[in-house]
């Protein structure tokens, strides 16, 4: 797909409502060269320390959070509608026991700006750096948000990755002008 740069901010209110659902597709890459991809369906697109960011949050028992102590660095692929069924597969075994590019036919793409590919067959990808990381503590949080998403531990890490690239399906934009 021949992709067109867009400004970080251009398809913000897309990516929410796909994040929502079906979810997006999250890739990382470590030492052994070889993407994993797995599903995500937290995160917000904002401004800061004066740059773009893409927030992200991954427990610790997913591989993808040990792939991203390796490389600081991944992208976010929004995938159409007809890839949800995938992104349920992506989130719901590990790339510890599965290469999910290869069961999916998924086709990994190298980014401009990163180490990390996207993903070819998504519209809207998102190639980012980690610059910080916050883990959430038990005594942060509400205690509605504890019970209903932390009971059994495994809190969230918080990537912040700067956005160093926004490509996006030309079609994928024409679409949203109408
Ligand atoms: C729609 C959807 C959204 C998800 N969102 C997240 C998320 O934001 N953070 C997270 O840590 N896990 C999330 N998961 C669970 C992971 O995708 C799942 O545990 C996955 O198998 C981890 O893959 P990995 O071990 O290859 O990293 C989500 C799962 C689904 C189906």
């Amino acid at each position: 797909m021949l992709r067109k740069t867009v400004d970080p901010f251009t398809c913000l209110k897309e990516t929410i409502q796909i994040l929502a659902r079906p979810g997006a597709l999250l890739v990382t890459m470590g030492k052994r060269e070889v993407p994993n991809v797995m599903a995500i369906g937290w995160g917000s697109v904002g401004i800061v320390w004066g740059k773009p960011v893409f927030v992200v949050l991954v427990r610790p028992s997913r591989y993808s959070f040990t792939l991203l102590k390796e490389r600081g660095q991944f992208t976010v692929n929004l995938p159409s509608p007809e890839l949800s069924e995938v992104v349920a597969y992506c989130g719901s075994v590990s790339g510890r026991e599965h290469d999910k590019f290869r069961e999916t036919r998924l086709t990994p793409e190298a980014a401009e700006t990163v180490a990390v590919p996207v993903i070819e067959e998504c519209r809207l990808t998102y190639e980012c750096q980690v610059i910080a990381t916050v883990d959430l503590l038990p005594e942060g949080l509400a205690p509605e948000v504890k019970s209903a998403c932390y009971a059994r531990g495994d809190f969230h890490r918080v990537y912040y990755g700067e956005i160093l690239r926004v490509t996006a399906d030309p079609d994928f934009l024409s679409g949203m002008a109408r």
